[in-house]
């Protein structure tokens, strides 16, 4: 079973042993059922960083963050992060009740900000309103700012719309005061990594998630 899990999606127990030091596996309870997925924790510091938020171009509309609008939200974290690796590793992520569950914990949490969540919507064929991209932040407990997730539907990648809700979010952090900002990523999610390191971001920490098989 573990060696399915690793061909498809991630590490086995085995490989996240063999990569941590002694001293710490003595601290680290591993069960061999679990893939674990090797993750990096990545950081930017503000200061000096030059932001330019733009607005998107037509037919696209970026929508700051209205609780009336959790609805959206959610869909827009749900289509972008369906069929993706992510919601192997947050099974959540991979249907609309658990999409929409998050979105409600994250608006909740005490140091969930505003000014880092934005939604893009696109106008339908039918005068409607499609959500395809989203972006939430919060404080975290340390006080630095925590991206939660980046996501753009697969139809509208390639086209920019990452990156302004990135540099939209990042402006939000600097406008609450906060200088460094920080993530998770998936190892393997080579694309999103890119992005983020043409934003300055690096990595400061590597660090493995467990996911129950069923989902892998
Ligand atoms: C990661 C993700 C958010 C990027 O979104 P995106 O809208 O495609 O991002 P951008 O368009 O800004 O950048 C993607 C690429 O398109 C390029 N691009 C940007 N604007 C462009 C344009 N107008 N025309 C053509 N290409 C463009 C970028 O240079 C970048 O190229 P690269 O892949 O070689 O680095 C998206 O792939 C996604 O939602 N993935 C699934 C969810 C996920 O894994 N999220 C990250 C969780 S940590």
């Amino acid at each position: 079973m573990s060696e399915k899990i690793k061909s498809r999606f991630g590490a086995t127990a085995e490989d996240c042993l063999a990569s941590i030091p002694p001293w710490r596996k003595r601290l680290t309870a591993f069960r061999m059922d679990l893939a674990y997925f090797k993750r990096y924790r990545m950081e930017i510091d503000l200061r000096d960083r030059v932001l330019a938020p733009v607005a998107p171009l037509p037919p696209y509309r970026l929508l700051a963050w209205d609780p009336v609008l959790i609805e959206g939200f959610a869909v827009a974290k749900f289509v972008s992060f369906r069929y993706e690796l992510d919601a192997h590793v947050f099974p959540c992520l991979g249907d609309l009740t658990g999409c929409r569950r998050l979105m409600h914990e994250i608006a909740r949490k005490p140091g969930f900000l505003p000014e880092t969540t934005w939604l893009i919507a696109c106008p339908t064929a039918t005068g409607g309103l499609e959500y395809v991209g989203t972006i939430q932040g919060i404080r975290d407990r340390e006080g630095h700012g925590a991206i939660q997730n980046l996501g753009v539907a697969p139809n509208h990648r390639n086209a920019g719309l990452g990156s302004l809700l990135l540099t939209w979010a990042l402006d939000g952090f600097r406008r609450a005061g906060l200088t460094c900002v920080q993530l998770e990523v998936t190892a393997q999610n080579e694309g999103a990594i890119r992005l983020y390191r043409r934003f300055g971001f690096s990595v400061v920490r590597t660090v493995f998630k467990a996911a129950e098989p069923a989902y892998a």
